[in-house]
């Protein structure tokens, strides 16, 4: 399987830092907030990634991580996302490195301490569909959430006033080659950006989604606030 880390965005929430840089090459405790998505798919034994990046300082991620030999990636690839049409529109700039295979798609800003090859070599066996991380936080209403019966998702809000459990998709996911002709079907939400939510509603859908509860903790690193509890997170448990 191939991975993807998505990169892009202005990082208007994060000015002035973001004037001069992009938000993924900010620092969490003592590396770039790249390296932490990085690490989680190698250390799931993925080999070759792409990574989606955009705005002004594009160019720095090609100085900062290079051809990924000193990550162990056999090969990296490097796309560029103009503005800001949201997750999904970045995914469909993978479509051609995919090559019609399964993808592991994983946000740059979400830095995660479980290992998850046990879910990617579960995923590998799944025939096709999607597969998606839920994590149990108390601000569920700050992410997409998953509606839970019957050991099955059935629907996810993005954002939702009322969120329907604790339960928050995380920004990693697994999907079947399908995803590219599900994200053609997508019509910009209210914030102008094509929805990952959407996405994965479709394979909800159509009955092919499974999920997997991760065990240790999660944060995302897109605010200042979440940057420095990704960095207490980071600095105490040196991941
Ligand atoms: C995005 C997704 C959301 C997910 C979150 C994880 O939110 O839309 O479903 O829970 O990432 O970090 P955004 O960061 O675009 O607000």
């Amino acid at each position: 399987m191939k991975g993807v880390i998505l990169a892009g965005g202005l990082g208007t929430r994060m000015m002035p830092c973001t004037k001069v840089t992009n938000k993924h090459l900010l620092p969490v405790y003592n590396k770039p907030v790249i390296y932490y998505p990085l690490n989680t798919l190698v250390k799931g034994g993925l080999k070759d990634i792409m990574i989606v990046t955009g705005g002004n300082n594009a160019g720095d991620f090609l100085v900062l991580l290079g051809n990924g030999s000193e990550f162990g990636l056999k090969d990296i690839s490097y796309t560029y996302q103009e503005g800001e049409g949201g997750i999904a529109d970045a995914l469909k700039l993978a479509e051609n490195f995919a090559d019609e295979g399964k993808v592991i798609v994983m946000l740059g800003d979400n830095i995660i301490k479980d290992d998850i090859s046990g879910a990617i070599e579960e995923f590998e066996k799944q025939p096709k569909g999607a597969k998606i991380f839920l994590k149990e936080v108390n601000d569920p209403e700050r992410f997409g959430v998953a509606e839970i019966k019957d050991g099955r998702v059935i629907n996810i809000e993005e954002k939702p006033k009322n969120p329907k459990s604790n339960y928050a998709v995380i920004g990693l996911y697994m999907y079947d080659s399908d995803v590219f002709d599900i994200v053609r079907t997508l019509k910009p939400s209210d914030r102008g950006e094509l929805e990952i939510t959407d996405v994965n509603n479709e394979y909800i859908r159509r009955g092919t989604m499974t999920y997997s509860i991760i065990d240790g903790w999660w944060t995302d690193a897109g605010t200042f606030e979440s940057l420095y509890r990704a960095s207490k997170l980071v600095a105490e448990d040196k991941i």
